[in-house]
């Protein structure tokens, strides 16, 4: 067992240096003194990046939110993460490239990114001429391939746009996230794929005695039987979380990548509107507004958790905690292990 795992320590930290993402952060930059490269067009204008860290044209109170929500995730990151890595390619399949505006958004399932995409595909030019978000069909905007990744770049041009572009995400309160997740993919009749996928294996590991039609199906999984899926440790060491579920913390890596802005779920609209505004893209598009009566809120969240026992909560919170911590989520006042 020991020989194996030296071996693959080794070829991991040869990979990583062959692989290797400088480590830019390092060169503490002074933001937006690197030009933006292929923007077309607008050359002359300023870049999001220079927009946010000169900005003037921004409220100071909006300016200072983002500012203190980019430390308290710096010093999280310095407190609870060891060592810092380097970053490889495969990092970066999350994070969305818009090379007009010089945008990086890391896209988080669950926390507005369908509306996201759309807009970068308006924005990106992808979605033709059409300039309402609403108007791309959901499939679309996660069509991969209508949008690019920053993974499918070279090391070079990589390190250039996280050197010179404006890095965002859209974050959320994890356990309203991950409840989300839940009635989304597994208490919709139409979401079989999942129940196929992962419904009839949650059944067969967590669920005594299960009914012939539920073993073949899987569409009737409940939420504590999701639970104790997600804190089973087989799960994980079999493959990745689902992306719907795979925590903000793996998905986007804000320990690695220094996110400019860190847009909140809870604040979407006046996030969102800053962002644009620092793209200068206020006039091209505008973020869909929701209106969604479905939405789950912290209500849900509590009535989902109350039948799960305290000693399960708490394995669930150990699970999630990165990302509590990180965005500034305190401990849910309904878990009753706090
Ligand atoms: C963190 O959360 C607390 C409590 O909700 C709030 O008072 C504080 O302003 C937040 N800090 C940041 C940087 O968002």
């Amino acid at each position: 067992m020991r020989k194996p795992k030296v071996i693959r320590v080794i070829f991991a930290l040869s990979l990583g240096c062959f692989v290797m993402v400088i480590v830019y952060f390092n060169s503490n930059l002074k933001p937006g003194s690197e030009p933006v490269g292929e923007r077309s067009g607008h050359k002359s204008r300023r870049s999001p990046l220079q927009a946010l860290y000169e900005g003037d044209q921004v409220e100071s109170a909006v300016q200072a939110l983002h500012q203190s929500r980019r430390e308290l995730l710096e010093e999280g990151c310095r407190s609870y993460t060891r060592k810092r890595r380097v970053l490889i390619p495969e990092d970066l399949k999350h994070v969305i490239v818009d090379d007009q505006h010089g945008l990086l958004y890391c896209y988080v399932p669950k926390v507005a990114c369908t509306n996201w995409k759309r807009v970068l595909m308006v924005l990106t030019g992808t979605a033709g001429a059409q300039r309402d978000p609403l108007a791309i069909p959901a499939n679309e905007a996660h069509v991969s391939g209508n949008l690019r990744t920053l993974s499918e770049y070279t090391t070079s041009q990589i390190n250039q746009r996280l050197r010179s572009y404006l890095k965002f995400l859209f974050v959320r309160e994890p356990f309203e996230r991950l409840v989300s997740a839940y009635r989304n993919k597994f208490t919709r009749s139409y979401n079989t794929a999942f129940h196929k996928r992962y419904g009839t294996k949650i059944v067969r590991r967590h669920r005594p005695n299960p009914r012939p039609e539920a073993l073949e199906r899987g569409n009737d999984v409940s939420f504590e039987e999701f639970v104790y899926y997600l804190v089973d440790p087989a799960t994980q060491r079999e493959e990745p979380f689902n992306e719907h579920w795979e925590r903000v913390h793996s998905l986007c890596h804000p320990c690695l990548i220094h996110y400019d802005v860190v847009g909140k779920y809870e604040t979407l609209e006046q996030d969102s509107r800053y962002v644009l505004q620092l793209a200068g893209a206020e006039d091209q598009v505008s973020f869909p507004s929701s209106s969604k009566s479905t939405r789950t809120t912290g209500d849900m969240a509590t009535q989902f958790f109350q039948n799960i026992s305290p000693f399960y909560q708490k394995k669930l919170y150990n699970l999630y905690r990165m990302d509590f911590l990180l965005f500034n989520y305190s401990i849910p006042e309904y878990l009753k292990f706090r």
